[in-house]
């Protein structure tokens, strides 16, 4: 049971201090501001993607890949209508009282849900935030108890939401597989039956944002990222492990792709699963909507096989991606704890 106030609800009083526990340590405060946005992360136009255009486009996203693991892309197809519809009902659902959203609230040890701060419980540090967690593929995985009834029309748009950024995401996996020079199909196959989630993160004004984080330094666990932000700004991504921080410039219409640990691991090293955090600001309250495709639980994930040869040895030995993704959270959580 979560009796503490939710950051919504410190916002709502109006705080003037970030209450401790989510006071970083000096080290890992944001060193940039929110809306000093970078040039350098790529922008790709993935328009015409059955049709000449491809050939340039697998170019751009190889390349986008193995320098920065995470980059944006622009005609991608998924309706303004629709991402729209998603965050104004994605908005609905953290205006509500905090007592209606815990209905939902994430149960110990499931990943799934709504939270305040984090997924994993008894961290050491908050992040100051609020999510929610719902499983969407396949159809049996669903967490459906745990998917909001209000407002009413929620579920219908998720389940049409999600729909849309499955359809992407593959697109997105056969131009990185082809961009590996492999067979189209070869990463989707490689994830076995792929498992989509989809998290929401509300990230409400904050009076202290140089102290804390939306949401701490980390990689994706997972094979691919679609995040859809607004007009704000907060994400940030580093290439050089924390030295230099650039700030995604939020662009009406794009979406922002990041590769996690498994394409890492599948391209043999060759592509970054990118390093990233969000920032929180005092003036205005920021919503990401964040689709992750991830390997079944119990897919073997390995390099593509035709990735390896006399040249290039595996760089990684097979493991069960279920095992890896525990251990991994075990890891975190004792970290945090340290
Ligand atoms: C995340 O990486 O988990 C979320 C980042 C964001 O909200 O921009
Ligand atoms: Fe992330």
């Amino acid at each position: 049971e979560n009796l503490q106030p939710s950051v919504k609800a410190l916002a709502d009083t109006g705080v003037k201090t970030v209450p401790s526990i989510y006071v970083k340590d000096e080290t890992d405060r944001p060193k940039v501001p929110y809306n000093a946005f970078s040039k350098e992360i790529p922008v790709i136009d993935i328009a015409g993607l059955i049709g000449e255009r491809r050939s340039g486009i697998v170019a751009d996203i190889g390349r986008a890949c193995s320098e920065w693991g995470i980059f944006q892309i622009i005609n991608h197809g998924v309706t303004k209508s629709l991402t729209e519809r998603i965050r104004a009902e994605a908005f609905e659902f953290f205006a509500m009282p905090l007592e209606e959203k815990t209905v939902y609230a994430a149960k110990p040890g499931q990943f799934v849900g709504y939270a305040n701060g984090s997924i994993l419980t008894d961290e050491k540090y908050m992040d100051w935030r609020e999510l929610i967690t719902l499983r969407c593929f396949p159809i049996g995985s669903r967490n459906e108890d745990q998917w909001p009834r209000k407002p009413e029309s929620f579920r219908g748009t998720l389940e049409e939401f999600s729909n849309s950024m499955l359809g992407l995401v593959r697109d997105l996996l056969g131009l990185i597989s082809e961009s590996l020079g492999q067979e189209t199909q070869a990463v989707e196959k490689a994830c076995a039956e792929g498992e989509e989630k989809v998290v929401m993160n509300y990230y409400p004004t904050c009076p202290q944002p140089d102290l804390t984080l939306g949401v701490k330094r980390h990689k994706d666990p997972g094979c691919l990222t679609v995040l859809l932000q607004d007009q704000v700004g907060g994400l940030q991504a580093t290439k050089d492990d924390g030295l230099n921080w650039a700030t995604v410039e939020p662009i009406e219409g794009a979406l922002v792709v990041n590769l996690g640990d498994q394409l890492h691991a599948m391209s043999n090293g060759r592509y970054k699963s990118a390093d990233h955090r969000a920032v929180v600001n005092s003036t205005a309250t920021r919503m990401s909507i964040v689709v992750f495709y991830n390997p079944s639980p119990d897919c073997v994930v390995a390099p593509l096989p035709g990735l390896v040869d006399a040249n290039h040895p595996a760089l990684f030995e097979p493991y069960v991606y279920q095992h890896r993704h525990v251990k991994r959270m075990r890891e975190h959580m004792e970290k945090s704890n340290a």
